[in-house]
């Protein structure tokens, strides 16, 4: 990635010289990604880097994502709206995403409740999720495992990939959207009859219901790669925000167990037409524990009473599904290796708070394998890798977070402090943001 640097040109050198003024300034884009399953908090640190952000764009995932921010006593619940949106920050869907034209508009209304219109663009070359994406999710689904969100996301990428997706820009347009559904829903009912599924519209069917919902959409579609590409070159400042997390990434996540986009920093460019040197930063998203929903290897997962404890104290439960997440003690090898991946310059630690008084708190910091101890995550071999912890002395919580967190992190119990030195080494990563509640307020930045 590159670096937030002056490019002086020397004058005459070459014909850039005569378009351009003799200084540019290459300003942020920086990437928000979460280092574990998701769930970190990737929208409270979003919304918290929004506010001086000229702009905010999501560039992979769906409405699968369930973005939680909180402002004053108002809880906003946002999943495919970026976060930004609540600063009325200009918002962009990136042509990486699988866009669900009924949850947008559930999301815009509601927002709109809250007195919030949104200012939102759509690129006309995402993907749209039908009907019968989520009728083959939950097909699929009873036929094997992987414990997804059941909106469409796998069934829409596979059709992305296979080349008999419905993209923004056909499903706008009455004559392209009624083509390209003559071609694909006779199709997409002979797979679902494989599964005994019920689904049984037509293509009449679908364009009836789809296209009074694209003209309501069609307003908000357009063409973003320049306006973005414009407005890094500019220096303004835009913010990638990520969903899900790396480990679900569809090539370095737990392979099947992972979503189907990819959810790491690369995909932030694939996912807006932005190339990888306008992206000057990317930030990692980490829990100060461990979260997971759905099936898949999780080697530091807690089984018994202190999982169900974490669970209940972090209020560990689906924002899209409502599912209790499974809970586990924080990994420091595979934040190790999400960093990595990522590229990342710094992390966010999240819900410190939830470990307070909690006694003594287990930190993974390599595993027992076939071939012995090894400090290095794979997506590989993680379903056979047995954690080999080691334990740190908890903390009492302040009682008032927000007044702890005014006072600043040296004011911070001695526990807590010597937690975050420690993680920081293990992962070779500077802790630049410290969150301990929901709050923006609870919030300190070292
Ligand atoms: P899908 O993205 O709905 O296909 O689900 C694939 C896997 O990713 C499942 O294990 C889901 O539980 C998980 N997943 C999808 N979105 C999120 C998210 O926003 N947070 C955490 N897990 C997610």
């Amino acid at each position: 990635m590159g670096s937030f640097r002056f490019v002086k040109f020397t004058k005459g050198s070459s014909t850039i010289d005569n378009i351009l003024s003799s200084r540019i300034l290459i300003m942020p884009g920086i990437v928000i990604v979460g280092a574990q399953f998701g769930d970190e908090g990737k929208g409270k640190i979003v919304d918290y880097l929004s506010q001086d952000a000229d702009s905010i764009v999501r560039y992979q995932g769906g409405a699968n994502a369930g973005h939680t921010v909180v402002t004053g006593n108002k809880k906003f619940k946002l999943h495919l709206i970026p976060s930004g949106a609540i600063w009325g920050k200009k918002c962009y869907i990136g042509n990486g995403v699988v866009f669900d034209p009924e949850e947008f508009l559930e999301e815009l209304d509601t927002l709109k409740k809250d007195g919030i219109t949104p200012n939102i663009s759509i690129s006309p070359l995402c993907h749209v999720i039908f009907d019968f994406h989520k009728a083959m999710d939950a097909a699929e689904e009873s036929a094997r495992k992987v414990g997804t969100t059941k909106k469409g996301i796998g069934p829409a990428y596979a059709d992305k990939i296979s080349r008999h997706g419905i993209r923004m820009c056909d499903f706008i347009d009455d004559e392209r959207l009624m083509k390209r559904l003559a071609m694909e829903v006779e199709r997409k009912r002979e797979s679902l009859k494989l599964y005994n599924s019920e689904y049984n519209d037509t293509a009449d069917s679908v364009f009836k219901k789809y296209s009074g919902i694209a003209k309501k959409i069609k307003p908000f579609v357009h063409h973003i790669i320049g306006d973005l590409n414009t407005q890094l070159d500019e220096g303004k400042k835009v913010i990638f925000e990520g969903a899900q997390g790396s480990l679900l990434d569809v090539d370095f996540g737990t392979y099947p167990y992972v979503t189907s986009s990819s959810s790491c920093s690369g995909g932030a460019c694939t996912g807006t037409g932005v190339p990888p040197m306008k992206i000057t930063k990317c930030i990692g998203i980490a829990k100060a524990y461990c979260t997971r929903v759905g099936e898949g290897p999780f080697p530091t997962e807690i089984h018994g009473k202190t999982g169900e404890l974490i669970r209940e104290r972090g209020a560990e439960y689906g924002t899209t599904t409502g599912r209790p997440r499974r809970v586990g003690w924080f990994d420091a090898p595979m934040v190790r290796y999400s960093s990595l991946v990522n590229g990342f310059k710094e992390i966010a630690l999240m819900k410190a708070d939830v470990l307070g008084g909690m006694g003594k708190i287990k930190v993974c910091i390599e595993y027992e394998t076939s071939e012995g101890k090894v400090k290095r995550f794979s997506s590989a071999t993680a379903e056979t890798a047995k954690p080999i912890y080691e334990e740190v002395e908890g903390w009492e919580n302040p009682g008032d977070w927000k007044n702890a967190a005014k006072k600043g992190f040296q004011s911070l119990p001695r526990g807590l402090r010597e937690f975050v030195d420690y993680i920081e080494a293990l992962i070779g990563c500077k802790i630049s943001m410290l969150s301990v509640g929901p709050s923006r307020e609870e919030t300190l930045v070292r």
